[in-house]
């Protein structure tokens, strides 16, 4: 099946002999399972047999979301979990648990990716140090010099847009015998899917670009065979797994998963285009700019024709309080943390995803005081376009 046809299909309409099919997968609310005989219960407790018995392990509606997004992304196996960050965390340990205690990520990342790397498993022993993946010969260097158990990178970097050699970071990180777990969530499988190119895991936040609507918290961690293992069986244990009913609304999500980022790519670019030319601006950052500097990893594993729906830009002479004021003017344009829903909107890395990085840390990730990050929505581009030019008119 082609992924257009994946997003409405896959994991849904399950048939049993004899039971009516329902034409989507309901949520099922219950936390613990029985059977018409105990053995049957003790098969399951005891993996000998597949079924339900406790929420924490499965449920029906998560596995079948599971099974959906272990489609979109060709992994061997899928986690709901009950956030972004929560796959994030999962993700990390299980590519540790059999692994020296040391992890290599972007520096280009998600500023709350850092503070759990920094302020959750640096504590607890784990040594961290990172490195600008785009520069391929130092990643090679310091894989070498570390030896890491993981290594950590987005596929498309939040809010500037970086793009590394997914291949090449994969082929250095498996020749150190360490796991690459990816977070796709920018790109979403659409635009690539990082198993195919030799990572081990990856995650998403499905509060973004998966569940779309800006209505439901929600990450998954997709795997191969060996890693997924790990991940089922750490979250049996700790068990930050989604709810059914965010996990219902993930799926009705994904079905529309297709449609909704072809057209906040094509919203994108345009704004993008329209951006370049303001003469209130500084700088755009967009995937499909000629002059950016990862264009030949965008072109290697980029979808054609598909650039992503976030686009940054740095707005002209204006400090903090001046970008506060330009989003207070926004009419139609959400000025909200988070990305990859139906409505347009816009945040300020100052003060949002960035805001607890140390400020040379920031620094040194070229997130400047003026730059602010729009995730495209559904709507006429004219009418993000006149919001944004009303509200930089000032
Ligand atoms: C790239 C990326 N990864 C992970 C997360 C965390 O996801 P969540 O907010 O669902 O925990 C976010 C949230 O913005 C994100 O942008």
């Amino acid at each position: 099946m082609k992924f257009e046809s994946q997003v409405v299909h896959a994991g849904d309409r399950k048939r049993r002999p004899g039971a009516p099919v329902p034409s989507t997968t309901p949520i099922h609310l219950s936390s613990t399972y029985f059977y018409e005989n105990a053995a049957t219960l003790d098969r399951v407790l005891g993996h000998e047999e597949e079924g339900y018995c406790y929420a924490r392990y499965a449920t029906p509606t998560n596995a079948a979301l599971e099974e959906l997004t272990t489609a979109l992304e060709a992994g061997a196996g899928s986690l709901a979990t009950a956030s972004g960050m929560a796959a994030v965390q999962i993700a990390i340990q299980a590519a540790l648990i059999d692994r020296p205690h040391r992890i290599i990520a972007s520096n280009a990342i998600y500023g709350a990716t850092v503070g759990m790397l920094d302020q959750i498993f640096a504590p607890f022993g784990i040594d961290v140090t990172y490195v600008d993946i785009c520069d391929l010969a130092k990643f090679a260097s310091v894989v070498e010099k570390q030896k890491p158990g993981a290594v950590f990178v987005e596929s498309v970097s939040n809010p500037l847009l970086r793009v590394g050699d997914l291949g090449r970071i994969a082929e250095i990180t498996r020749g150190a015998n360490a796991a690459l777990v990816v977070d796709n969530t920018f790109a979403t499988p659409m635009i690539l899917r990082p198993l195919e190119h030799g990572a081990h895991i990856v995650v998403h936040s499905a509060s973004k670009y998966l569940a779309g609507h800006g209505d439901v918290l929600g990450g998954v961690v997709i795997s191969d065979e060996a890693h997924h293992e790990h991940v089922r069986a750490i979250s049996r244990l700790a068990g930050p797994v989604l709810g059914p009913f965010e996990a219902y609304l993930t799926m009705r999500g994904i079905k529309t998963l297709a449609l909704r980022f072809e057209r906040q790519c094509q919203n994108a670019r345009r704004l993008a285009e329209w951006l370049a030319l303001h003469p209130k601006i500084d700088r755009v950052y967009y995937c499909s700019d000629t002059d950016h500097p990862d264009s030949a990893q965008i072109q290697k594993y980029f979808a054609p024709g598909l650039y992503g729906a976030i686009l940054s830009f740095e707005i002209k002479d204006h400090k903090r309080e001046q970008v506060l004021a330009f989003m207070d003017r926004l009419k139609m344009v959400v000025p909200g943390t988070s990305l990859g829903d139906v409505h347009t909107l816009l945040l300020y890395p100052w003060s949002a995803s960035h805001r607890n990085v140390a400020p040379k840390m920031r620094e040194r990730m070229g997130i400047k005081e003026n730059l602010v990050r729009v995730a495209a929505g559904i709507e006429a581009v004219d009418d993000i376009i006149a919001d944004l030019d009303q509200a930089l008119a000032h």
